[in-house]
C-alpha cells in the first residue's frame, strides 16, 4: 500500500536512536522509492543548528549506520525531506516554532501528521499537552511512544493516563522493535498459515519452551540509562514477553490490531504470579564481571566507564515462567537475557515431548525428541531437528536438520524492524504495537520481581563476561532435567 503525504516530527531528533536507528531506516525507505515526494521528517531538538550544521549532523552521525552503499542521488532526495526545528520540550513557546513547519492536518487533508517521541518518557506528558494546548495533536494526528514505558505499573499507568489525555487509543502506537522483526512476523506465519503446527501446540506434545536473547555487547556509552534500568526492565519486560505472548497466543480471529491484541493480553494475564517461594526459586539476576568476548578482553560491569562501582544492576535475568491455561498448564517458559553473553543470538526454541514407544531402542541411544527452533539473531531461519535413519545396513536413527533460511529463500532486501514499524505507522496499522492494557499487564507480572529484589538488598550474580551467565541458570533448568540450548 502506498504512502501518503506526511510530516513525520522526531522528538528527540538529533539524539541517539534518531541517528543510529530511524533516520537510517527512513532512508533506506527513500531508496526503495516508498517515502511521498513531498513528504517530510522534521526533527525537533535542543541544539542551535542551523540548515547547514544539521545536515552536518546527519551526514556524521546517522549516514554511517546506513547499511550498504548509500546513492548519492537517494541521500540528495532524503536530505531534502529534512527539516530542523529547534525546540525545547518544556516550554510551551517552542511550539510556535513547530506549528510554522507543519502543514495542515484533519479530516480532509492528505498529510499524515506523525509525532514520534525518542525521548526519556519523562518528557511524555509534557510534549503531549503542549502539543494539545498549541492545537498540534489533532484527533487525526497520531504519536509514537519509544520506550522506556515507565519503570514500573504505577509509572507505566502515569503515562497511559497523561498521553490518553491528549491522544485516543487508536492514535497511540507503542513501539517495541522486537515485534517489527521479520522472524516474530514470520511466527504468526508459521503458526497460522499452516495446519501442521497448531495440533501440536499445546501441553499434550510440547514439553518446555526456551525463549533467549543474549548479546555480546556491553552497555557501551548507555550506563547512565541503564544502571536505572537492568535487564528485567529494559529486555525482559517487553521484548521477551511480547515474543513469548506470540508463540502462546490463542489463534485470533483476524490479524486486526484488536483481536491479535486480545489475544496477547490473555497470555498475560494468565502469567502464574509469583509467590514469595516462586521468585527465589525461579528467576536468577547476574551482572557481568570482567571477562573474554571474542577472544577481546572487556571490563566489567561496574568497571565501566561512568559506572556506578556498588552498582547491583542485574545485565542478566532468566525466568521460568508458566501459562496457567487448558493449553499450557504444566509447561515451563524458560526466559533468558543478557549483556556480555557468550553470543549475540536472540532464539525461541519450542521442544516436543518423545515419542510415546520407541520400535528402535535397541539400536540408538542418540535417540532426541523433535524440537523447533526459531532464530531471530543474527541469521533469520527456522529449524525442524527431526529423527532420520542412517544409511546402510541396519536401522540406525539420527538426529538431522531441516533448515530454512530466510535470506537464502527469499533473495530480497531485508527490510530493519524500524522500517516496518515506521511504515506500520505512517499507514496508521496498529497491530504490532502494543495496547496499553498489554503495557499494564506486563509490569503487573514482572513489578514482584523488583519489589523482591529491592527488599532483598542482594548484589545478582557474578558471571564472567563471555559466558553464558551465573551457574544458576544453568541450575535453574537443570532442576527440570533440561539444558539451555547452547549447553546441550
Ligand atoms: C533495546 C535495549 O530495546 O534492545 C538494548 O534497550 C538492547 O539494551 C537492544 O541492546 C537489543 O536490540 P536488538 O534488535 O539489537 O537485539
Amino acid at each position: 500500500m502506498a504512502l501518503t503525504d506526511f510530516d513525520l516530527v522526531l522528538f528527540g531528533g538529533g539524539g541517539d536512536l534518531s541517528m543510529r536507528k530511524l533516520l537510517p531506516a527512513l532512508f533506506n525507505r527513500e531508496r526503495c522509492n516508498d517515502l511521498p515526494a513531498t513528504a517530510r521528517i522534521i526533527c525537533v531538538g535542543r541544539h542551535e543548528w542551523n540548515r547547514e550544521a544539521f545536515l552536518k549532523e546527519i551526514d556524521d552521525n546517522a549516514r554511517p549506520h546506513v547499511t550498504g552503499s548509500v546513492d548519492a542521488p537517494a541521500w540528495q532526495r532524503f536530505c531534502d525531506k529534512l527539516v530542523y526545528v529547534m525546540l525545547d520540550a518544556m516550554h510551551a513557546d517552542s511550539y510556535e516554532a513547530l506549528a510554522k513547519a507543519l502543514r495542515p492536518d484533519g479530516p480532509d487533508a492528505r498529510v499524515t501528521r506523525v509525532f514520534y517521541l525518542a525521548t526519556p518518557p519523562s518528557l511524555f506528558s509534557h510534549i503531549c499537552q503542549h502539543l494539545a494546548a498549541s492545537g498540534l495533536a489533532t484527533p487525526t494526528s497520531r504519536v509514537v511512544l519509544e520506550k522506556p514505558l515507565g519503570r514500573d505499573l504505577a509509572s507505566a499507568r502515569q503515562i497511559n493516563a497523561e498521553v490518553g489525555r491528549v491522544f485516543e487509543e487508536s492514535q497511540i502506537f507503542r513501539i517495541d522493535h522486537y515485534l517489527g522483526k521479520e522472524t516474530v512476523q514470520n511466527l504468526l506465519a508459521l503458526r497460522f498459515g499452516n495446519v501442521l503446527f497448531e495440533p501440536l501446540w499445546r501441553r499434550e506434545w510440547i514439553s518446555d519452551v526456551q525463549i533467549t536473547i543474549a548479546e555480546s555487547l556491553g552497555v557501551g556509552n548507555r550506563i547512565g540509562y541503564y544502571d536505572t534500568s537492568g535487564a528485567l526492565r529494559d529486555m525482559l519486560q517487553n521484548h521477551l514477553l511480547q515474543l513469548l505472548c506470540i508463540v502462546a497466543m490463542e489463534p485470533p480471529t483476524s490479524a486486526t490490531p484488536n483481536a491479535v491484541r486480545d489475544e496477547k493480553l490473555k497470555v498475560l494475564r494468565s502469567l502464574k504470579r509469583f509467590t514469595p517461594q516462586l521468585l527465589t526459586q525461579n528467576i536468577v539476576r547476574g551482572q557481568y564481571r570482567s571477562g573474554h568476548v571474542n577472544g577481546i578482553a572487556v571490563p566489567g560491569y561496574r568497571k565501566e566507564p561512568n559506572a556506578n562501582q556498588n552498582s547491583r544492576t542485574e545485565t542478566f535475568v532468566a525466568i521460568k515462567a508458566e501459562i496457567e491455561t487448558w493449553r499450557w498448564a504444566g509447561v515451563p517458559f524458560y526466559l533468558r537475557t543478557g549483556k556480555r553473553m557468550a553470543d549475540q543470538l536472540a532464539e525461541i526454541v519450542v521442544r516436543f515431548k518423545g515419542i510415546p514407544h520407541s520400535i528402535f531402542a535397541q539400536h540408538n541411544s542418540s535417540f532426541q525428541p523433535n524440537s523447533l527452533i526459531i532464530r531471530l539473531q543474527p541469521d533469520e531461519g527456522l529449524q525442524l531437528n527431526l529423527m532420520a535413519k542412517t544409511p546402510g545396513d541396519g536401522m540406525r536413527l539420527r538426529p538431522v536438520e531441516l533448515e530454512l533460511d530466510f535470506r537464502e529463500t527469499f533473495k530480497m532486501p531485508r527490510m530493519d524492524a524500524y522500517e516496518r514499524l515506521l511504515l506500520d505507522v505512517l499507514r496508521g496499522q496498529l497491530t504490532l504495537f502494543m495496547r496499553s492494557d498489554e503495557l499494564e499487564a506486563a509490569w503487573e507480572w514482572v513489578e514482584p520481581i523488583l519489589d523482591h529484589w529491592e527488599q532483598e538488598g542482594d548484589d545478582p550474580l557474578p558471571y564472567t563476561a563471555g559466558t553464558w551467565g551465573p551457574a544458576a541458570a544453568s541450575a535453574l533448568i537443570g532442576r527440570d532435567g533440561l539444558q539451555w540450548r547452547e549447553e546441550s
